[in-house]
């Protein structure tokens, strides 16, 4: 079969054009959908499914800018959530397509709900299973349980580790052994484990030898395996040959369906953060740039993770060198340490690449920050405003909720 290999660099989408002149009509700070490069990543992901019968679901959870669904619906099976809400923006925006949720522990008062988007509902521990198993059995949902491998496959990013010692994510095979019932083990279809974060296809293999070590024997005569997301398939250089024959071997040793729920994998490279420069200042030898964007705010992951983003322009061996810092009054909110060939200035533009993942979904109004707007870019190089935010939109998550007298946990 041909191969889709992608070699982007983070801004090779933009063919080549200069930013300052395609982006001129934009207001900063505004995220930038790129369509196209969506659908760039939708097609290796398909490639992946058609070669060797696994399903594809958008983990929401990195991606959820709905205006998008119609297209990854031509390409994903569906949609995984993590909790309520994602559950149902899944199911309403992309109605077709199968819906699956994950949580670490579900609320009683959200369960009657869940099960009305939910078509598949993994628990992440037996006693779980145990509370609401039977009801969502009865409601015709298939049952998952999250189980835990326990093999770490990374050195750094211990936050993302769901293999570390103590976690509470998924169930241990001495959970299992001391805890799981013939009659909990009946309630189940399959099972989920999630254990990656920009991971390789060489990390999955080590992980699935560790889990069918200890959970290959419980597998069979189930109806799938959900291998989770953090396959970083749509970067360049990634194994795919090694991904698809793991999926391959799992499914016919198994006779299990396949699922992966990549979040990152889905909306690599495919979005940007414009910003304007506010202000250039002079500390010691550091020069700091500060801009219209928060690293805080509307980069979470920069801090969280932390990680530098790509910077249009900016090149290692360039002769000016600036720490770029966003406008509000934590010390850390800073982007990164770049250099570029010509000085910055006040009122030039900056252009954050890799921006659509775990931004849009993730920011946050700190320090009565506005939320940048979002635009699609379509592949005719037009732009369309998917939303703006406005002051109302910070107000609203702090109170002034008057009158409503709505009771707890029904209010949705
Ligand atoms: C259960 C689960 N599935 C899928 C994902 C998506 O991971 P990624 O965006 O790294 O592919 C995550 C991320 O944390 C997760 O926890």
């Amino acid at each position: 079969m041909e191969r889709l290999y992608d070699s982007r660099p983070p801004f090779a989408l933009l063919n080549g054009a200069d930013p300052k002149e395609l982006f001129s009509d934009l207001p900063t700070p505004c995220y930038i959908i790129d369509e196209s490069a969506l659908e760039n990543n939708c097609r290796l992901l398909k490639r992946v499914s058609d070669g060797t019968g696994c399903r594809i679901l958008l983990a929401q959870k990195a991606f959820s800018n709905y205006d998008f669904y119609p297209l990854f619906s031509k390409y994903l099976c569906g949609t995984e959530a993590s909790g309520l809400f994602e559950a149902r923006l899944g199911k309403e925006e992309m109605p077709g397509g199968e819906t699956h949720v994950f949580c670490a522990a579900y609320r009683d008062c959200d369960f009657d709900e869940l099960l009305l988007y939910a078509d598949h509902i993994v628990f992440n521990s037996v006693a779980q299973l145990a509370k609401f198993g039977q009801k969502a059995k009865n409601a015709g949902t298939s049952l998952g349980l999250r189980v835990n491998p326990e093999l770490s496959t990374q050195d750094s990013h211990a936050i993302y580790d769901p293999c570390a010692p103590g976690s509470r994510l998924g169930v241990t095979k001495a959970q299992w052994d001391s805890k799981m019932t013939p009659g909990l083990i009946d309630l189940l279809d399959g099972l989920h484990f999630h254990t990656l974060c920009e991971q390789d296809s060489d990390a999955l293999a080590k992980t699935l030898a560790a889990f069918e070590e200890k959970f290959g024997a419980a597998l069979n005569g189930m109806k799938w395996l959900n291998m989770g997301g953090g396959h970083h398939i749509t970067r360049p250089g990634y194994g795919v040959e090694l991904l698809e024959s793991e999926i391959i071997r799992v499914s016919r040793k198994y006779g299990v369906q396949v699922y992966l729920e990549p979040g990152e994998a889905c909306a690599l490279n495919a979005g940007y953060l414009l910003t304007g420069v506010l202000d250039v200042t002079e500390n010691g030898a550091t020069t700091n740039v500060i801009i219209d964007s928060s690293a805080a705010c509307h980069m979470p992951d920069v801090i969280e993770m932390p990680y530098t983003p790509p910077l249009y322009g900016s090149n290692e061996g360039g002769r000016f060198a600036y720490r770029i810092g966003g406008p509000t009054c934590l010390s850390g909110d800073i982007v990164g340490d770049y250099r570029f060939d010509l000085p910055v200035s006040v009122g030039d533009r900056l252009l954050f690449g890799d921006m659509a993942i775990y931004t849009t979904c993730k920011n946050n109004t700190f320090n009565g920050m506005p939320l940048p707007d979002i635009y699609k870019m379509k592949p005719d190089g037009s732009f369309e405003k998917l939303t703006r935010f406005g002051y109302s939109d910070f107000k609203s998550r702090l109170g002034g909720v008057k009158n409503q007298n709505i009771p707890f946990c029904q209010k949705y």
